[in-house]
């Protein structure tokens, strides 16, 4: 596939802690993929995250909200300051964005590159190639809920979980027909918990059945999310699509991150298929490597790789990819401090065998 010749304009948001270290690798990485296909793109950069938060006080203003709905696609480093009250940053930029934006797809690539180390005995990267598809706008993550009597022995908390038809729906499409795109084994396997949350997990699993009557050459599984954590360590190889709500999603992808060699790997995407999509490794901002120069870059690579398909340059995304695949060969691990190389230098080794 050429390169359009197109130019995108792509916000970046280094973030906190080790973000901005891991995202100039990225950038690195997608300045040198850019004049080898010869696309061309503008970065608008964004300073959000704790520090701009202690200074300032603001989290995520309106007008760069807005400003990134023109945008071709956003590349984020890392939200979590140890300065800064947990949930904070979480929820007015993370979840903000998420929301605001309808990302409703959380694309969580599980793949076991050559030469990756897994806890998993005897498995190698034939056998851990699966996406997880998690449903990203609604669930427990809505924010819903209340105390009652609050502060008393007889306090009671509720938290909401919503799922609406039409978000499960779009939500199954999309796995349906990525499922389908993907072109694997041709399975999609609905994780859910239908044995005790029987109205949300009723509703997607009708949502689930009715939307597969479209889709005849996609094999069709079940697994409880706590049977499915199981075969993600046991039989990670009977896995190609999972789709799942957001907070099963959430922990099932954690679990994912681990078995493909850890948060120096592990990345994601915040799709809206029809709007402006995030991307993002999903290690967290990391605060006691903040500043080192020894983080691994390629979760950052990864999720660089994922923006470059999203926008429509797959030949670039590709290239990232391969030579992702080739650099982990020569890392000695994947933690960080033990790469055997610093981030910069493994942005580097990109960079060269692109
Ligand atoms: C993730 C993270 C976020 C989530 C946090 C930081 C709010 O854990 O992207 O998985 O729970 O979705
Ligand atoms: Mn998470």
């Amino acid at each position: 596939m050429p390169s359009s010749g197109k130019k995108y304009r792509i916000a970046v948001i280094p973030g906190d802690g080790t973000g901005p270290e891991v995202v100039r690798e990225g950038l690195k990485v997608l300045e040198a993929v850019s004049k080898e296909t010869g696309f061309k793109y503008d970065k608008v950069m964004y300073d959000f995250g704790g520090e701009r938060y202690k200074r300032t006080g603001e989290v995520l203003p309106d007008s760069a909200l807005e400003e990134m709905k023109s945008m071709d696609a956003i590349y984020l480093g890392a939200v979590g300051h140890p300065d800064v009250k947990p949930g904070i940053l979480e929820n007015g930029l993370l979840l903000k964005i998420r929301f605001s934006l309808e990302q409703y797809i959380n694309l969580r690539p599980v793949k076991l590159y050559p030469g990756v180390w897994t806890p998993l005995k005897d498995k190698g990267p034939d056998d851990i190639d699966f996406v997880v598809v998690r449903e990203n706008n609604e669930g427990l993550y809505v924010g819903e809920g209340e105390f009652i009597k609050k502060g008393t022995k007889d306090e009671i908390a509720l938290q909401v979980s919503r799922n609406t038809r039409r978000g499960i729906e779009r939500c199954v499409k999309f796995a349906f027909e990525y499922t389908k795109e993907r072109n694997k084994k041709k399975k999609l396997t609905l994780c859910g918990k239908t044995n005790v949350l029987t109205y949300a997990w009723d509703l997607w699993e009708r949502t689930f059945y009715e939307v597969a009557k479209k889709y005849k050459d996609i094999k069709t599984d079940y697994a409880h999310v706590d049977a499915c954590c199981m075969w993600m360590v046991k039989n990670p190889d009977w896995f190609d699509v999972i789709v799942t709500d957001n907070m099963f999603g959430d922990i099932i992808t954690d679990l994912g991150a681990m078995i493909q060699g850890g948060m120096g790997i592990a990345c994601g995407g915040n799709l809206n298929p029809e709007g402006v999509s995030m991307f993002e490794p999903i290690g967290g901002s990391a605060p006691k490597y903040t500043g080192k120069n020894v983080i691994n870059p390629l979760a950052a690579i990864c999720a660089l790789s994922m923006l470059l398909d999203e926008i429509g340059e797959g030949k670039a995304s590709k290239m990232v990819e391969d030579s992702v695949m080739k650099v982990t060969t020569k890392l000695k691990s994947l933690a960080a401090g033990r790469m055997g190389y610093s981030t910069s230098e493994v942005g580097d080794l990109v960079v060269k065998n692109l």
